[in-house]
């Protein structure tokens, strides 16, 4: 959601803002623009309608230097996307600003300041931010007109702040969206993600909600905190190497992404496995306590992260005996939930910044449950920093908007809090050893499945010129179902919806067709012979069934239905293997009809606005 970079270095910080943004393009890609403040003291300003590649055209014709320097790109709130509304946004030609988030009073404040002869050039709720800047900037320092100022914004935001009066300097601040400080040598910087500035420093600072930082020449970082206290925060050094922000030799980092999965999905387990068991510690020193006192879970999360909790609660009611009630983040900040004793909060998350989780969460907070874990992919995260409790997921940047290692990362990390409660709530030992035995050979068998690539590449063909498809599971198999449509629609476009296998003959089996292609994922469980009967069903009424099976289910392939197996996986772990034939197919249909993968349109990567 917007993607923020700032810089203020000894070298022209042009090319340091457009690296920057070229690599949080997946935040936000409808337009983007840099203002940077020139060595005689002009603001000089650059935006363009469109993706980063059209801003470092126009850049390319007309350079902007300077030694400080704020950059911004952009996923509409308020406004459509244009030029106008793009960012950096200006009160005047001596003061510029970009915003992540959204100004919830934005009408009043706007208001207020037409009624003193400001005049607006943008629909942004961030214009009335410069426009306040400015205004307090005239009676002293940018520092200080940026705390009066935030006292008077209600809502989320991020911010980069430059005027033209103060040389080399770049103020930020953050409540409710990400923001880092980048440390370089006698050079400061700051982004919306630590990958913006992978170029320029591997030593970051994570802002905490409420401060706000003055970067200055010679690398001069000062941060105040919520109450305006100077404070001094944790440098951290960034782990995942650089690497994670190229595409290497993969076309799309989509594509890059799904390959990882066996490396991630084993640095997901690496040090969290005993010989027959899971190691509770892997969750903190606490774990073992808290858990020892769950009687039940409430599970939040979002999109992907949100089916990733749907699989979890089959496994942790089948082997920990924990009832789970599992809700899309959204719905439940709004309900009035009841929180019976013992109740464990989850939260799933790739980015931690997800709004609506992060809202869950702190709601969560004020209610009576026993604790909180986040189950999430990124270190000093707001979520992490806010939970009781946490397990990285360790996939490692996930650049793709379409999420695919973080869901089969999460989908691991929750088998480990399943093992970990059902250990602790008297689980087989000999069952909970098979499940380890098992996780050690999920790399492997990921593995075999991502190299039947081109067999589900041939398979996605038959899908070009289709307006529609059903996805359709049973048990666990069911929310991997909803992944599969939900990767369709977000990458190809094409209508998708998941149903349990069951539930055809309630509805959905009306509009199957010769033109409704109907994906199936077949594993070898107790639920075989229903879902066979289901899919019988469907070739009934003429639909044609793609179905990826277990290599030792007896379904045949005969004519309207193809079959792909899979390796044996034990049943548990069938979801994440089950996964990935799915990711596979929606890539190469994506690819087929067009469409822009890496960045599809109307989304961004991470939403950090309600
Ligand atoms: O960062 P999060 O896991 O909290 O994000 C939640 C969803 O926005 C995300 O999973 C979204 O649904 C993806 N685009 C799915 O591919």
């Amino acid at each position: 959601m917007c993607g923020i970079v700032g810089a203020v270095a000894q070298r022209n910080v042009q090319g340091i803002l457009l690296e920057g943004l070229k690599r949080l393009e997946y935040r936000g890609y409808d337009s983007a623009g840099m203002a940077i403040r020139a060595d005689d003291g002009r603001l000089q300003r650059c935006r363009a309608l469109g993706k980063v590649a059209a801003l470092e055209d126009k850049l390319a014709a007309a350079p902007l230097a300077g030694h400080s320097g704020i950059a911004h790109t952009r996923w509409a709130t308020h406004g459509r996307p244009s030029e106008a509304n793009a960012h950096p946004h200006q009160s005047g030609e001596r003061l510029a600003v970009v915003h992540n988030g959204i100004i919830e009073n934005h009408e009043a404040l706007r208001d207020e300041l037409e009624a003193v002869g400001y005049s607006f050039a943008s629909e942004t709720d961030t214009e009335v931010v410069a426009h306040l800047l400015e205004r307090e900037a005239r009676q002293g320092d940018l520092l200080g007109a940026v705390q009066r100022v935030l006292a008077r914004l209600d809502g989320a935001y991020a911010l980069g702040v430059i005027h033209a009066d103060e040389p080399d300097v770049v103020i930020g601040a953050r409540k409710g969206s990400p923001l880092v400080v980048g440390v370089g040598i006698e050079e400061a910087f700051l982004a919306s993600d630590p990958l913006a500035l992978l170029r320029v420093t591997d030593r970051f600072i994570y802002l905490e909600e409420g401060d706000v930082v003055r970067l200055a020449a010679g690398g001069e970082i000062t941060i105040l905190d919520a109450a305006g206290t100077p404070v001094t925060r944790e440098i951290q050094t960034f782990e995942h190497g650089d690497g994670a922000a190229s595409k290497g030799e993969y076309r799309h980092f989509m594509l890059k992404e799904i390959h990882e999965q066996p490396t991630v999905i084993a640095a997901a387990l690496e040090g969290r496995l005993g010989d027959r068991n899971v190691l509770v510690e892997s969750f903190g020193p606490e774990a073992e306590t808290l858990f020892a006192g769950v009687r039940q879970i409430h599970l939040v999360a979002c999109g992907t992260s949100y089916h990733a909790g749907l699989v979890a609660r089959y496994w942790l009611e089948r082997y920990a005996g924990v009832p789970v009630q599992v809700e899309v983040a959204s719905e439940y900040r709004y309900r009035r939930v009841v929180v019976p004793e013992g109740t464990l909060f989850v939260t799933l998350s790739q980015s931690g910044e997800t709004a609506d989780t992060l809202a869950a969460l702190r709601f969560a907070r004020d209610r009576d449950y026993l604790g909180s874990l986040a189950i999430c992919n990124v270190p000093g995260s707001s979520l992490v920093r806010e939970s009781d409790l946490t397990l990285m997921t360790r996939a490692g940047p996930e650049i793709g908007v379409a999420s695919t290692k973080a869901f089969t990362t999460q989908l691991t990390a929750l088998m480990l809090l399943t093992l970990a409660l059902g250990r602790l709530r008297g689980q087989d030992p000999d069952e909970q050893a098979g499940l380890v035995e098992a996780l050690r050979g999920l790399p492997g068998l990921v593995r075999r499945v991502l190299s039947l690539d081109p067999a589900i590449e041939a398979l996605s063909t038959a899908f070009g010129e289709k307006h529609h498809a059903l996805f359709l599971g049973r048990g666990a198999h069911f929310p991997i179902a909803l992944e599969g449509a939900l990767k369709l629609k977000e990458i190809s476009y094409i209508h998708a919806e998941a149903y349990p296998a069951g539930e055809l003959k309630h509805g959905p089996l009306a509009l199957v067709d010769s033109e409704m292609p109907v994906i199936s994922v077949a594993p070898n469980d107790e639920l075989l012979d229903k879902l066979k009967s289901n899919l019988q069903e469907v070739r009934a009424r003429g639909g044609e069934l793609f179905v990826f099976a277990d290599a030792e289910v007896g379904l045949a392939e005969e004519e309207g239905v193809h079959v792909l197996r899979l390796p044996h996986v034990h049943e548990a772990l069938a979801p994440i293997l089950y996964t990935l034939p799915l990711q596979l197919l929606s890539y190469h249909v994506a690819v087929l009809k067009g469409t822009d993968v890496d960045q599809p349109r109307n989304l961004a990567k991470s939403v950090t606005v309600e």
